[in-house]
């Protein structure tokens, strides 16, 4: 299965309205890459300028590295912008041999070229008529006729609302024929943004700068943490473009902290130096296969934080589908070297199984069991690339796992806090994780076919008195997992325990109970997730329908039940394939596993009713 999927199965799940809602137009499923001229040159910009950068992608290896776009930013227009029609059209002066005659030559190179507009009446440059506000269709068929692959658009001089304005240009560019990009820069995240942009600017501008706070490198960091919620493949939050190798003004230890912090939170690699004069530390910087490697991971999972020690701190991202990689960074923002520290059990991972690899230096360090501590200069942070197994005996709560909120009715999704920002409580119990959403809602948890049992309370969260929702799971291909009745505000929780052996990802949807969606502060509390591994011990104890129950292990599975007529049962993989068949005889059979691969199995026996047995063949 490829990425994609995560997005295109979401939207195909919620039907109509979500399907009206998704750009799902297939492009950036992984961060985009490439070069803006905004950050060096301002709105000096022309074509041969262009040409020698497009040139300087291919010579430098930029290219090669898996630099693709090379996006021209404000001022690429006359003053004013349209023709007498109307028309945009490329300053006849700067740009004299026109937009697709660039983008022909980017495409020559094998390159692509973006371009950039805004949404309101005109650019932040304020150039007379170069806003798109009222032209969307008529630019966004001009940017295909160009031949142009990326659109950033920008939120200066507005006129109309945002999310309107922006969503039209997103449909425009949908309906232009050719596959365009969608930057959106409005210097803030809307929850509404992923779902019509490929990405969205999160932050105002960078600067040139370490910051730690303001317009800078860690300013726009810090803003970027927490987007974890929303970022997926095709939607990226984005802290701005690169500023590594702008000036001699930060250490390279500083650049390359911004560079490694970019691809942990899988940010957008936009470069914005003069790459045709670049040093060559800048290039070793901006063109590290394994640092771009963590930002391009196909699973497009953001860093969240896992250990914040004041200055010192340390990030984690899951990489791949197994849960047992990561890329780790470890930051140190004061003004010598530390110390930091990372634990194995903060990333559940079995502490004694870990292995670590220093990414910058490209060097193996070895089993490292428990933890690994690093001493990190001032304003660095060391990358790390470790990797081992599941924790089996950790509690694998789904908010400590990836998650993306992809629709929430109303205020903002809340990791381990109901929807109105406060410690979630059902029916009086108090409860430290969950997801505190508001219907209409949907989360989903990316399982990799890691998980056995799904055990949730549900219920409406205790600061509202009204409210109602029903919670539905759905897991492979829109299968309804689990239902619950209408939950009413005020009413004791509803407890779930459902198998989901054998799931890619589980779609957490709230609905809004039939009677509107006032007061649904819907909670998803304590939801744990349990490892086939550590689940025979509940399985073996479990006593299904008809009287049946069972005991697995030892390449055989014991079971007993009350009655002694012949019964064929069937032993079901977690893909719903019959992998065994055998007609048991009397009150005490077994059924030899021997041969099965290890994992998840159902067994069903002909002519019961009710939910099948569930084992573990270890
Ligand atoms: C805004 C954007 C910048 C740049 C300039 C161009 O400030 O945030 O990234 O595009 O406009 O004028």
């Amino acid at each position: 299965m490829k990425n994609t999927s995560i997005r295109n199965t979401a939207w195909s799940l919620l039907g109509v309205a979500a399907s009206a809602m998704a750009l799902d137009n297939g492009m950036a499923l992984t961060p985009p890459m490439g070069w803006n001229s905004w950050n060096t040159f301002g709105g000096s910009i022309n074509e041969t300028l262009i040409r020698g950068v497009i040139d300087a992608m291919v010579t430098t290896g930029m290219k090669d590295a898996g630099y693709t776009y090379v996006n021209l930013d404000d001022n690429w227009f006359p003053n004013p912008a349209r023709d007498a029609s109307g028309n945009l059209i490329a300053d006849p002066t700067r740009f004299k041999s026109g937009m697709k005659s660039l983008s022909d030559y980017a495409h020559s190179k094998g390159l692509k070229l973006g371009i950039y507009s805004d949404r309101g009446s005109k650019t932040c440059m304020g150039i007379a008529q170069s806003g798109g506000y009222g032209n969307e269709d008529r630019d966004a068929k001009s940017y295909a006729s160009w031949g142009i692959d990326y659109l950033k658009y920008d939120n200066c001089n507005t006129v109309g609302q945002m999310q309107s304005d922006y969503t039209k240009m997103s449909t425009a560019l949908k309906n232009s024929g050719r596959s365009i990009v969608f930057s959106i820069c409005a210097w803030e995240t809307q929850p509404w943004m992923p779902e019509i942009g490929n990405l969205w600017r999160s932050t105002t501008d960078i600067a040139d700068s370490w910051g730690p706070t303001g317009w800078s490198i860690m300013g726009n960091f810090d803003k970027q943490v927490g987007n974890y919620i929303y970022t997926r493949p095709g939607a990226w939050s984005d802290p701005d473009m690169l500023e590594v190798g702008r000036s001699t003004k930060l250490s390279d230890n500083e650049y390359r902290a911004h560079f490694g912090l970019w691809a942990l939170v899988a940010a957008p690699l936009i470069s914005g130096n003069d790459i045709r004069s670049m040093s060559a530390a800048t290039k070793a910087i901006l063109t590290h296969p394994e640092v771009i490697a963590i930002d391009q991971d196909s699973m497009g999972v953001q860093a969240r934080k896992i250990s914040d020690n004041g200055d010192l701190e340390v990030f984690a991202k899951p990489l791949g589908k197994g849960f047992d990689t990561y890329a780790v960074g470890l930051l140190n923002r004061s003004g010598s070297t530390q110390n930091i520290t990372v634990n194995w059990k903060d990333l559940k991972l079995d502490p004694k199984s870990v292995t670590v690899r220093d990414v910058w230096n490209r060097t193996d360090l070895g089993s490292k069991p428990d933890s690994y501590t690093a001493s990190v200069q001032s304003h660095a942070l060391v990358l790390l690339k470790v990797k081992g197994k599941m924790d089996t005996t950790a509690t694998w709560w789904a908010p400590d796992i990836h998650f993306v909120s992809t629709s929430n009715g109303s205020g903002v999704f809340r990791h381990n806090q109901s929807n109105g920002g406060k410690t979630i409580t059902l029916g009086g119990k108090t409860h430290a994780k969950g997801f505190g959403v508001h219907s209409p809602s949907r989360t989903i948890v990316p399982l990799h076919r890691k998980f056995a049992r799904f055990q949730v309370q549900v219920g409406i969260d205790a600061e509202t008195t009204g409210g109602s929702a029903v919670f539905q799971i759905l897991g492979n291909g829109g299968a309804k997992l689990y239902e619950s009745p209408v939950c009413k505000g005020g009413a004791a929780p509803v407890s779930v325990d459902i198998s989901v052996a054998g799931q890619d990802s589980l779609y957490l949807i709230t609905t809004d109970g039939g009677d509107g969606n006032t007061n649904d502060h819907a909670d998803w509390a304590s939801p744990v997730l349990t490892l086939p591994e550590s689940m025979s011990a509940i399985q073996t104890k479990a006593r299904g329908n008809a009287g049946w129950s069972l005991i697995a292990g030892e390449g055989k599975v014991s079971i007993h039940r009350d009655v002694a007529t012949p019964t064929m049962v069937q032993v079901i993989d977690a893909q719903g394939r019959v992998v065994l068949s055998q007609v048991v005889e009397g009150m005490d059979a077994i059924l030899s596993t021997q041969g099965l691969a290890r994992g998840v199995y159902s067994l069903r026996s002909q002519g019961s009713n009710g939910p099948a047995l569930q084992f573990v063949n270890n």
